[in-house]
């Protein structure tokens, strides 16, 4: 569907024309004074310097010739303003007849790509067998969010958790737990090669897992030996020593469960489970190939691609690609991936959604992977960084004790809040209170994240985020909820606005209230262009407003004309409608009551 704007461009591109200027002046653009009108073309302004003409005199000129064009007094009114704009507002008619084609639009209005192409986003990034934390809470969130609006547009898109799988962590599990039972099967010096003789059962839970490694993890900070141990292990385990591959496996089914279950009370869901282990055949011939063709080079015993590039503002260190010792490490996975990832799905793009402190590393890896060829000339790669999460003191989000704050207890805390004030408050059957309050959680804080520009740091305020009024995911829930009953009750009172016609709005606020759905598109658009969730927040929050502006000041149900009571309910539905669409691209929902 055309926009609106276009809509109006297009027309004033003709009266120009007639008027025997430059189409070209024709553009129209949301107005800067909505409080004088909706939309303005400034064209006459420009126009007056190429034609040494007043502009005032042009944009006269174009508004006589505005009104002479067939049908235009359907869709607008203007006038001329000086210097020389030309103010445009919008009919009541025209607003009316959009909505109306919006409803009966498979995209809701939503543009879609011309040629969709294929795009890999890699977030969530947890690190197996060390329990997420809310350190991996934006990466989810933002990352699954670019991932609806990706889609939302026509795009074919996987999401790749890409599991820190291979690390020394590994190996500190490893030593800690041989430390602690060297009696198992998988530390025998005859462990079998056959992965299918080993125990079905994990030698641990996953809570056990979760203890295993900090402990572990802290004792080689304060031990050589055991952190030289640990290393040893990984190594092992990295040239594929039996006993531990098969451990490793049992690490990785617990934690993977584990981790999707996190993730799935998130919201969020990846295609694509695969992870930094799977990319190891890649590293050799990789290397191979980068030796061979001269793209890297040894510099100290490392094997390093030069990524300088002579318009730098600052220096861009080479990208290693080997240690010294001929170690592999993060940036060679990071390589070997964008090698597997364009061999068996060959993207158009890959969007790596990951902390703005790794921007630097991103710059390396994507320079490098160029320069050796491991990636097609036309795939784009994009690295979305985001800024952190702070506590209310402006530093990093932590417990109260000061400690890493597990991305579970957030969302228990948030939830046991939440609870107690649907149970006060709201509206809902008690059956209903926890299911409501888990729902109403994540809204508030997927909202909370997504409706700050992803680049800045936030600060994540609990009792901000999760209130009802104000600029909140709750906030818009319950517009939703209060949208839902109202259309609820109009079918219980046997109603019915379905195949009523919308007319053109009786008042101001529902003129503004249609505006607002008519740039739906336009919004989702420019939210695409820029992968900018946060774009998708502020026009939710304006259209919310807006809509409770229009409930507060008019009689919906009590409307004693039908047609106008059922365009009202017609326009609800619109709006009912955009907004839901709006939260799932954001990656949460609305119930039905609160
Ligand atoms: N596991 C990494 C970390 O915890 C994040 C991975 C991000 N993705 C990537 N392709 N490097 O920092």
């Amino acid at each position: 569907m055309q926009k609106i704007q276009n809509i109006l461009t297009e027309k004033l591109e003709e009266a120009f024309a007639l008027a025997g200027y430059d189409k070209k002046y024709g553009y129209v653009r949301l107005s800067d004074r909505p409080d004088l009108c909706e939309f303005q073309c400034n064209g006459a302004l420009s126009a007056a310097k190429q034609y040494h003409k007043a502009p005032f005199m042009i944009a006269d000129d174009v508004l006589s010739n505005l009104l002479k064009i067939e049908g235009v007094n359907n869709i607008l009114t203007a006038e001329v303003v000086r210097p020389g704009f030309i103010n445009i507002n919008v009919t009541g008619e025209l607003l009316a007849g959009y909505l109306e084609e919006m409803m009966q639009d498979a995209y809701l209005s939503i543009p879609q790509v011309s040629t969709p192409k294929k795009i890999m986003i890699d977030y969530g990034g947890p690190n197996v067998a060390k329990p997420l934390h809310v350190g991996h809470l934006r990466s989810a969130v933002i990352g699954e969010s670019i991932k609806r609006l990706c889609r939302a547009v026509g795009n074919e898109v996987l999401g790749d958790v890409h599991l820190g799988d291979w690390g020394l962590q590994m190996g500190l599990i490893i030593t800690e737990l041989k430390a602690r039972e060297p009696e198992l099967i998988y530390f025998s010096d005859d462990a079998p090669e056959d992965m299918s003789k080993y125990p079905e059962k994990a030698p641990f839970t996953i809570s056990e897992l979760e203890e295993i490694y900090p402990f572990a993890s802290k004792k080689s900070k304060e031990d050589e030996a055991y952190k030289a141990m640990a290393m040893e292990a990984t190594h092992e385990l990295q040239i594929g020593k039996p006993g531990y591959r098969a451990l490793w496996n049992k690490i990785m089914e617990l934690s993977v469960a584990d981790l999707k279950k996190n993730y799935e009370r998130l919201n969020v869901s990846f295609e694509l489970w695969k992870g930094e282990s799977d990319v190891q055949p890649y590293i050799a011939p990789m290397v191979e190939k980068m030796k061979a063709e001269g793209t890297a080079h040894y510099d100290q015993g490392a094997l390093v691609i030069d990524v300088a590039e002579p318009d730098d503002k600052k220096t861009i260190p080479p990208c290693m690609v080997l240690k010294s010792d001929g170690a592999s490490l993060y940036n060679t996975t990071d390589l070997a991936t964008i090698m597997e990832r364009m061999k068996l799905y060959a993207p158009d793009e890959i969007i790596y959604v990951v902390d703005k402190r790794q921007s630097l590393y991103f710059t390396q890896v994507f320079r490098a992977a160029r320069k050796a060829g491991l990636v097609d000339e036309s795939t784009e790669l994009v690295h979305v960084g985001f800024g952190t999460m702070n506590g209310r003191d402006g530093k990093p989000f932590k417990t109260r004790a000061g400690g890493v704050m597990r991305l579970e207890t957030l969302l228990n805390e948030i939830n046991e809040g939440m609870i107690g004030k649907i149970r006060e408050n709201r509206n809902v059957r008690a059956e209903d209170v926890e299911n409501t309050a888990e729902i109403v959680s994540l809204s508030a804080i997927k909202y909370g994240d997504l409706s700050n520009q992803a680049a800045k740091d936030y600060v994540f305020d609990t009792d901000k985020f999760t209130a009802f009024e104000g600029n909140t995911g709750p906030y818009i829930l319950y517009t939703i909820v209060r949208i839902k009953s109202i259309l609820e009750k109009a079918a219980e009172n046997g109603i019915d606005w379905h195949e009523a016609k919308l007319l053109a709005p009786a008042a101001a606020v529902e003129k503004s209230l249609m505006l607002d759905l008519t740039r739906f598109g336009s919004a989702i658009g420019e939210a695409y262009e820029e992968l900018a969730p946060h774009k998708i927040c502020a026009y939710i929050y304006d259209t919310a407003n807006d809509f409770n502006r229009f409930y507060h000041e008019t009689k919906i149900l009590s409307e004693p004309d039908e047609a106008r009571r059922a365009s009202y309910l017609k326009l609800l539905e619109v709006a009912l409608r955009v907004l839901e669409k709006s939260i799932d691209i954001l990656g949460f929902g609305a119930p039905d009551h609160m």
